[in-house]
C-alpha cells in the first residue's frame, strides 16, 4: 500500500466534493446550523469536514473502507500486526488493553509510575493489581522505572499474573530498555502491554529508544496528539503476535468508544502518521540537533541541570528528544516558581512543573528561535535566585503499597471523607500522587498506614504538591467505608 496516500483526508474531500444535501448528523449540518461565533473562530472547513458515519464514509467500529485503509497503513508504518485509531486519547488505548488482558479475580503486574487511565482500566476489568515500585534517580528525582530485581521477583511471586504493564516513555521522557523486559516477560508466556502515550515518534530516527513494538511488546497505545500533531484527544493503539485477545480487545474498544467518532480526529491521525513516514525522519533530525544543543547550555546555567543520559539499574534510559526537562534543585528555585516568571514575565507556558522540574515539549512546531528565547528566560530567572525559595531536596522512602480491596471495589464502595491525621489504618478511596516524583503514594482500595501519614505530611512541609485527591490540600481524605463496601 502507498504511504503517501492520506485514505481518510481523500474520503472526507470526496465526500464533501458531492454536495450532499445533509440530512443527517452532525446537526450543524456543515456549519449551516452552528452558531457564527464559533464559524468565525474555527472557520467554515473544520464544519464541512466535521462529519462522523455515514455511507460513503466508514465504520470505526467494522471498519471495511477509508478507516480500514488508514488503520492498515497505520499498522504497516508501526511494524504492528494490527493497529486502531482511538477518539477519546490513549486513555482508552490503556483501559481497552488491560480490559483485553485481564479480568476479574486475575492478576495483572503494573508500573506503580502508571497514568490514571490504568488504574481506570483495573476498575474497568476488575483485575488485581500487583505493582512494581520504581526507581528514582538520585540528582533529580525523576523515575527510572523498576529495577531488574524487582521485575523479575514480582513475576516469580506471582506466576498466574495475566499480563505485565509498563509506562514508556515516561511523562518527563524516560525511556526504558523494553527489549530486555519484553525478554523477560516472556519468559513467563504473558503478554508485555506498554503505555507508550509518550512515544508515537519511536522507531523513526536510530538515535531514538526503539519503539514498543521494535522491542517485541504484544500490545501499545501512543498519544499522537502529544508529540505528532494530530489533534487533542487522537491516538492509536496497535498490537502484535497472538498473546492479545483481539476480539476482546475490538470489544473493549467498542465499550469505551463512541459511535460517532469524529472525522476531525480520525483525519488528523492518518495526516500523522503520513507525517511521520515522509518527513518524520528530516523533522527529528532537527528536534535532536535543537534539543541537544538546548541541553548542553543549560547545563551551563548555574544551577540548572538537564539530563543527557540517565542510567537505572535495570534500565538504560535515554531521555527523550521531544521532552526537554530541566531540574532547578541545585539551583535554590522552586521548579512552580520559575514556571509562573516563565508565564508571567516571558509568556512562557511549560507543559509542566513540580518543586524540582520543569518539563518543555519540543516538537516540528518549534524552532531555534524559539529554543534561544527559552534559554535566555531561564538564564535571566536563574540569576534570580537568592529572591526566591528555596527547595528541600529530601528524597522519600516509599512504603510498599498494601492493596487491601481491588480498584473495582474501591470505586464502587460508600465512602466517608475524613481527617487526613485521623485516616491511619482506613482504606483510601483515592489516588495520592506526590509531585515530584509523580509515583503514586496511595491508590484507590489501599490501606493508609501512619507511615504514609506521616510521609504526606512530611511532604507537604517540603512544597510537595499532590495530584488526584479532592481535597488538594490533602487537609481531609476520602476512604472506603468497610463496612459498607
Ligand atoms: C503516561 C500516560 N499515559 C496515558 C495518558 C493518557 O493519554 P491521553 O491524554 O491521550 O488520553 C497520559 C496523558 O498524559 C500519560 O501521560
Amino acid at each position: 500500500m502507498k504511504h503517501n496516500n492520506i485514505p481518510l483526508i481523500e474520503a472526507l474531500l470526496e465526500y464533501n466534493k458531492k454536495n450532499m444535501l445533509r440530512f443527517h448528523t452532525p446537526g450543524h449540518k456543515g456549519g449551516k446550523g452552528a452558531e457564527k461565533t464559533i464559524k468565525d473562530i474555527f472557520g467554515k472547513n473544520v464544519f464541512l469536514y466535521d462529519l462522523t458515519e455515514v455511507d460513503g464514509l466508514d465504520d470505526l467500529h467494522n471498519p471495511k473502507a477509508a478507516i480500514m485503509k488508514a488503520q492498515e497503513l497505520l499498522s504497516e508504518v508501526y511494524g504492528s500486526d494490527r493497529s486502531f485509531f482511538l477518539v477519546n486519547g490513549a486513555t482508552t488505548g490503556v483501559e481497552a488493553m488491560l480490559m483485553a488482558a485481564a479480568g476479574p479475580g486475575e492478576e495483572v503486574v503494573i508500573d506503580r509510575n502508571c497514568h490514571y487511565s490504568a488504574i481506570n482500566g483495573l476498575i474497568l476489568n476488575g483485575a488485581t493489581p500487583v505493582y512494581m515500585m520504581p526507581e528514582i534517580d538520585k540528582r533529580t528525582g525523576l523515575v527510572l522505572g523498576p529495577s531488574r530485581h524487582t521485575l523479575i521477583q514480582t513475576l516469580k511471586k506471582h506466576p498466574g499474573a495475566k499480563a505485565l504493564f509498563i509506562v514508556s516513555p515516561t511523562y518527563f521522557g524516560i525511556c526504558y530498555d523494553l527489549k530486555s523486559i519484553s525478554d523477560i516477560v516472556h519468559e513467563h508466556n504473558i503478554p508485555l502491554i506498554v503505555d507508550e502515550a509518550h512515544g508515537p515518534h519511536l522507531g523513526f530516527h536510530p538515535d531514538f529508544a526503539v519503539s514498543a513494538m521494535q522491542a517485541g511488546a504484544d500490545a501499545c497505545c501512543q498519544s499522537p496528539h502529544k508529540i505528532l500533531g494530530s489533534f487533542t484527544q487522537s491516538s492509536w493503539l496497535h498490537v502484535k503476535g497472538n498473546m492479545i485477545d483481539l476480539e476482546r480487545l475490538k470489544k473493549a474498544l467498542q465499550v469505551l468508544q463512541s459511535s460517532s467518532p469524529s472525522y476531525l480526529l480520525m483525519a488528523s491521525l492518518d495526516s500523522a502518521r503520513f507525517f511521520v513516514s515522509s518527513r518524520g525522519r528530516r523533522e527529528f533530525d532537527r528536534i535532536i540537533s535543537m534539543v541537544r544543543d538546548a541541553r548542553v547550555r543549560i547545563n551551563n546555567i548555574t544551577g540548572l541541570f538537564s539530563p543527557q543520559i540517565m542510567i537505572g539499574d535495570f534500565t538504560i534510559a535515554v531521555p527523550d528528544y521531544t521532552k526537554l526537562t530541566v531540574n532547578v534543585r541545585d539551583s535554590g528555585l522552586n521548579g512552580k516558581r520559575v514556571a509562573y516568571i516563565l508565564r508571567n514575565e516571558y509568556k512562557i507556558q511549560p507543559e509542566f512543573a513540580d518543586r524540582d522540574n520543569l518539563l518543555f515539549i519540543i516538537t516540528c512546531g518549534d524552532n531555534p528561535n524559539k529554543i534561544e528565547a527559552l534559554i535566555d528566560a531561564l538564564k535571566s530567572i536563574a540569576r534570580m535566585n537568592k529572591t526566591v525559595e528555596s527547595t528541600n531536596k529530601a528524597d522519600w522512602v516509599y512504603p510498599a503499597p498494601k492493596v487491601e480491596i481491588i480498584p473495582r471495589d474501591a470505586f464502587f464502595a460508600h465512602k466517608r471523607r475524613v481527617e487526613l491525621k485521623k485516616a491511619a489504618g482506613l482504606i483510601s478511596a483515592e489516588t495520592v500522587a506526590p509531585y515530584p516524583p509523580g509515583v503514586p503514594l496511595l491508590a484507590p482500595g489501599e490501606r493508609i498506614t501512619p507511615e504514609i501519614v506521616e510521609l504526606i505530611l512530611q511532604m507537604e512541609e517540603n512544597g510537595i504538591q499532590f495530584h488526584g485527591p479532592e481535597d488538594t490540600r490533602l487537609e481531609t481524605i476520602k476512604t472506603v467505608e468497610e463496612s459498607l463496601q
